[in-house]
């Protein structure tokens, strides 16, 4: 597996996959890969001919006070753990190789990046669609791949990419968990081993609205209210948010439906986490 680190290289990577009529897959990263990264990887390797994983701590994407400088890198590890999920290639470009001093433009997804953690992290898809929007013109892909876990972000990158004419397929790949039910992510990292522990409260509330709504439930404020119940069960965890919205638009809904995006946000001593699911 190949490391590259500028833009030019990337795509002349990405071209000569196609010049030999390959599929190119496109895997964005920000590092500190976990089974949930490994699987999109491996969903890539299986339905496209060459994979590239990018391998960037997007700096606009993170608030002024937000974890960007304390955030987990690991380089080396990343790259055994690509190659292992059948990366042909890791791009991991320098900031200035991404953001030219001065750089004053941006891509914005219009109203739905103050949806969801897009209302608690300004700017954040700004950030987001900016860089997965250049990732998209420098690696050309046939397909990129996005987890279902960052499901604000799935939505906000469909937009963009219908919005501005990408011509590049998005799949949206399924939550990748721990047995205990804990959603895998990079910042589970900051986590004490009591903090781990009360973390399980998001999951245990996305399963249990799922079930109700497997049962029958469709009312959205009987689901909110229940997974409430259940993240008030940890009293040291602070609630971000508890929505039931339309998976495309991000809007509330009063009447979930198959397909409707239960979503929670809440911190867990100084790390914020998310989870959710789409309805049945
Ligand atoms: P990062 O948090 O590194 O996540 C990279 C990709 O892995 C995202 O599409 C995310 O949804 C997916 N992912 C994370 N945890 C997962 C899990 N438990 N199961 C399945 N997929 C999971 O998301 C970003 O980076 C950045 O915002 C990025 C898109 C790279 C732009 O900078």
């Amino acid at each position: 597996m190949q490391v590259l680190r500028t833009v030019q290289e990337l795509r002349i990577w990405s071209r000569r996959q196609h010049a030999a009529g390959k599929t190119v897959g496109l895997v964005p990263t920000m590092g500190a890969l976990h089974a949930g990264h490994a699987s999109l990887i491996r969903a890539a390797a299986a339905s496209c001919d060459a994979v590239a994983v990018s391998i960037f701590v997007n700096p606009t994407q993170f608030g002024p006070n937000e974890d960007f400088d304390r955030y987990p890198r690991s380089f080396a590890a990343d790259c055994r753990l690509a190659e292992e999920a059948e990366a042909a290639v890791v791009f991991a470009p320098a900031v200035e190789e991404m953001y030219t001093p001065g750089a004053e433009s941006f891509v914005d997804a219009g109203p739905l990046s103050a949806k969801l953690d897009g209302a608690s992290r300004p700017g954040h898809f700004r950030g987001v669609a900016t860089i997965v929007a250049k990732l998209f013109i420098a690696a050309e892909p046939d397909r990129a791949f996005f987890g279902q876990k960052d499901a604000a972000q799935v939505a906000v990158l469909r937009r963009i990419a219908r919005d501005l004419g990408f011509g590049v397929e998005l799949v949206a790949c399924p939550i990748v968990r721990e047995a205990d039910g804990l959603a895998l992510s990079s910042r589970n990292a900051y986590l004490s081993a009591e903090e781990r522990r009360q973390a399980l409260v998001l999951s245990r509330a996305v399963h249990f609205v799922a079930s109700l709504f497997a049962t029958g439930e469709q009312n959205a404020d009987a689901l909110k209210e229940a997974a409430q119940g259940i993240l008030a069960t940890e009293p040291a965890v602070r609630v971000d948010y508890v929505k039931l919205v339309d998976n495309q638009t991000l809007d509330s809904v009063e009447l979930a439906q198959p397909g409707s995006l239960f979503a929670v946000a809440a911190w867990v001593g100084a790390t914020r986490l998310i989870d959710n699911t789409l309805l049945g």
